[in-house]
């Protein structure tokens, strides 16, 4: 059995965090797991109904901008690790409102940073900050050409810019305070309990609502898609056989065209509910593009796949249908 860790993990209430706390309760049952999140609207606890009954698990509401609660936080806890998730994450609300971006994503970044520096001090052996990032941070491809470890940053919206400055700070620790830190960087995930907000989701209810489908621009931007599970599975690996220091980029190897990905939706939420084929498509609605919309996301999964052995494993169509299955309540 893995020795025992004590385990913050932020943003555990949200889509990622809320599959990533249930592997590690399931997988390592001697690890105590806290899951300190403020419960935004992009937050489901509902998610985590069967989580309440473990016993190496515990929830508490709290905001990481709030420093001073952090720092009681960390004194009444002897936390081994902290996994970062907590974040602003939807990129139209950081265009419409970009405060809650800067003040979570850098602030509270900030404030986890500094906490868990003076809280570890210097007895930062087996200790670890692991900061989950995204690879809007690189900015947007043209069609060639991949994201790598090596790639410059170009945030180029409120969210991005804000999650590229919180990747520099934990970067920072490491260098000035050798902080142990760790970050991963991953393309974009879907699957079952993501907010309605996000595109698969959105266009997955109104489908089955018969409501229009608004696509940005002309529907070919390129996203790269990662089923969720396969997301937790690298973040276990990173955690457990990550190096200090290092950063890992994380992607589906799975690049779609918005419309293709809409379309894709359309044939197999219709098929399962027993509609005629094409069915939907007349709901798809072109809508102006969002400002400063990447064209395309693409990774260089290499060196997760060479060193840690990790690489995606769903199907995307395994993946979307459960994940259509999942808002069907079926
Ligand atoms: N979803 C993706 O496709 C994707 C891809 C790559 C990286 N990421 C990163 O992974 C992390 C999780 O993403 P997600 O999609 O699960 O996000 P999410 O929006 O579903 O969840 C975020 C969670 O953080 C909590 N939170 C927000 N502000 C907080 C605060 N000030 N204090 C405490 N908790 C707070 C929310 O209540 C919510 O439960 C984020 O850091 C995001 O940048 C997401």
């Amino acid at each position: 059995m893995s020795k025992s860790k004590s385990i913050l993990i932020t943003g555990g209430a949200g889509f990622i965090g809320s599959h990533l706390v249930k592997k590690l309760i399931k997988d390592y049952p001697n690890y105590r797991i806290l899951n300190l999140d403020s419960l935004t609207y992009a937050s489901n606890l509902k998610n985590l109904e069967n989580c309440k009954s473990s016993i190496n698990y515990k929830f508490i509401k709290g905001d990481i901008r709030e420093l001073e609660f952090l720092q009681e936080l960390f004194q009444s806890n002897n936390f081994d690790i902290v996994i970062h998730l907590a974040a602003e994450s939807h990129v139209d609300n950081s265009i419409d409102n970009p405060f809650q971006f800067i003040s979570t994503n850098i602030k509270g970044t900030h404030n986890l940073l500094e906490t868990a520096r003076q809280s570890w001090g210097k007895n930062k052996k087996e200790k670890l900050f692991y900061h989950i990032s995204t690879d809007e941070v690189f900015g947007s491809l043209a069609i060639g050409g991949k994201f790598s470890e090596k790639s410059n940053y170009d945030p180029r919206s409120p969210y991005s810019a804000s999650k590229a400055a919180s990747d520099h700070l934990v970067r920072a620790y490491y260098h000035t305070y050798s902080l142990p830190v760790v970050i991963s960087n991953c393309s974009n995930n879907y699957g079952p309990a993501q907010h309605f907000e996000k595109l698969i989701p959105l266009m997955i209810k109104n489908i089955i609502n018969k409501k229009t489908l608004p696509v940005y621009g002309d529907g070919k931007n390129i996203r790269d898609w990662l089923y969720v599970e396969d997301h937790v599975e690298a973040i276990d690996l990173i955690l457990h056989k990550g190096k200090i220091g290092e950063t890992y980029l994380i992607g589906g190897e799975n690049e779609k065209k918005n419309i293709d990905l809409v379309l894709k939706l359309i044939k197999m939420t219709d098929s399962i509910l027993g509609r005629s084929e094409g069915f939907s498509n007349k709901l798809i609605n072109f809508i102006p593009d969002r400002p400063g919309h990447d064209y395309r996301y693409a990774i260089d999964n290499s060196k997760i796949k060479d060193e840690l052995g990790w690489k995606p494993k769903t199907p995307f169509e395994l993946g979307l249908d459960k994940t259509i299955r999942y808002y069907l309540g079926l």
